[in-house]
C-alpha cells in the first residue's frame, strides 16, 4: 500500500476549539425531514442511488437530498479549490448525476480545465450575472457524460466592479439557479480567491460550502475568517448554508507535517472531514492543461482513484 492509499482516520475525535460558535454553527446536519426524500420523485439512476445510499457516510456525517448546492470556496489562492471542483464533479456524474459546474472565477479555471476556450466562449455566466440571462443558455456539456459547465468568459472580471452598485448584486447567481437547479442533482460552485461580490454570490446561491485543505503548514490560517464569512452570509441572506465538507487536499503521507495537519483539521471540524484525502500528484496537476478532468485524463493514476472514492463519499454511496 502506498503512503497517499486513503486510510482510515481517527475521525471520532470531537470537534476542538478553532472557533467553536463558528464550527458548531455552521455546521449543523441536516434535519431528518429534509434526508427524508421520496426516491420515487427522481430519475431512475438517481433513486437507485438514494435507495442504495446510507443516511449517513462512512465517517458518520449525514448526506443531504439532492439537488446539492455546493460553494466550493476558500479566499486563499491555490489551495485546490478549481482541481476539486472539476474532479469530483467529474466522478459524481460517472457514478451517473447530472452535474454543473459554476466557474465563477474571472480566472477562469475551471472552465479551460473543463476543455473550453475561453476566448471564443459565445456565451458565458457574465450575461447571466449581468444581463438576466438564462442559466441554462450558457451551460455547456463537456466531454463527460452529465457533466455541464457554466463558463467563465473574459469579461467575468468586469462583473466583479460592475455588481457593487447594481440591485441585489449578491443575488443574481441564486436567482438564476432556481430556475435551472431541478436541471442537475449535483451544483459545484468554484469560488475565487477572495471574498468578493462573485464569492458571496456563490454562497448565496449554495446550501453547501466545501472548503479544500492543503495538508502543508499554516493549513488552518484564514479559516477562521471563512467560517466567519460565511456564518454572516448565512445570518443574513441564506439561512439554509452550512459547511458541510472539508476535504484534505496535496496530502504527502511521507511528512510527519502532513500527518499532524489532518489530526489538527480533524480535531476541529470532526465528521465534516472526509475520510478520503487526495493525494499531491503531478497527474492532477497536468489535466487541466489538456482540460480534461482526471477521470479522462488518467484514469487509473492515484489522484483519480482519490477523487472517485470522494465521490463515493461525499454523494454517501456505501
Ligand atoms: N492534489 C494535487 N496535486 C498536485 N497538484 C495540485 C493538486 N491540487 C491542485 N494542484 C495544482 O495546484 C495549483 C492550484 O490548484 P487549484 O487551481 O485547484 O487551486 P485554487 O484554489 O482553485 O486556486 P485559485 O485560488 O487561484 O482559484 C494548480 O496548478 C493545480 O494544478
Ligand atoms: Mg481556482
Amino acid at each position: 500500500m502506498s503512503d497517499d492509499t486513503p486510510r482510515d482516520n481517527p475521525i471520532d475525535t470531537p470537534p476542538g476549539p478553532l472557533s467553536p460558535e463558528n464550527a458548531v454553527t455552521t455546521g449543523s446536519s441536516a434535519s431528518e425531514e429534509e434526508l427524508d426524500t421520496d426516491p420515487d420523485e427522481l430519475p431512475d439512476h438517481v433513486a437507485a442511488q438514494v435507495l442504495s445510499a446510507p443516511a449517513t457516510t462512512p465517517t458518520g456525517r449525514r448526506v443531504p437530498p439532492l439537488p446539492r448546492l455546493i460553494a466550493v470556496a476558500s479566499q486563499k489562492g491555490g489551495v485546490g479549490k478549481t482541481t476539486t471542483s472539476i474532479n469530483l464533479a467529474a466522478f459524481l456524474a460517472e457514478l451517473g448525476h447530472r452535474v454543473l459546474v459554476v466557474d465563477l472565477d474571472p480566472q477562469g479555471n475551471a472552465t479551460t480545465g473543463l476543455g473550453f476556450d475561453r476566448q471564443s466562449l459565445e456565451h458565458d455566466l457574465y450575461e447571466v450575472l449581468m444581463h438576466d440571462a438564462p442559466l441554462m443558455d450558457v451551460v455547456r456539456p463537456t466531454s463527460v457524460e452529465g457533466l455541464f459547465c457554466a463558463p467563465s468568459g473574459t469579461h467575468l472580471k468586469d462583473a466583479e466592479l460592475e455588481l457593487v452598485p447594481a440591485i441585489g448584486g449578491e443575488m443574481r447567481l441564486r436567482t438564476a439557479m432556481a430556475q435551472a437547479e431541478n436541471e442537475f442533482d449535483y451544483v459545484l460552485i468554484d469560488c475565487p480567491p477572495s471574498f468578493s461580490l462573485l464569492t458571496k454570490n456563490g454562497l448565496v446561491a449554495a446550501k453547501e460550502v466545501l472548503i479544500p485543505v492543503q495538508c502543508e503548514y499554516y493549513a488552518l490560517e484564514g479559516l477562521v475568517q471563512l467560517l466567519d464569512h460565511v456564518d454572516e452570509v448565512r445570518r443574513y441572506m441564506n439561512p439554509a448554508l452550512q459547511v458541510t465538507t472539508i476535504v484534505l487536499v496535496m496530502y504527502d503521507g511521507r511528512t510527519q507535517l502532513a500527518q499532524a495537519v489532518v489530526e489538527d483539521v480533524i480535531q476541529h471540524f470532526g465528521d465534516k472531514v472526509c475520510r478520503n484525502k487526495i493525494p499531491r500528484t503531478v497527474k492532477l496537476a497536468e489535466a487541466p492543461s489538456f482540460g480534461e478532468p482526471i477521470s479522462v485524463f488518467a484514469p487509473s493514476s492515484r489522484g483519480a482513484v482519490a477523487y472517485k472514492e470522494l465521490a463515493r463519499e461525499v454523494s454517501g454511496v456505501a
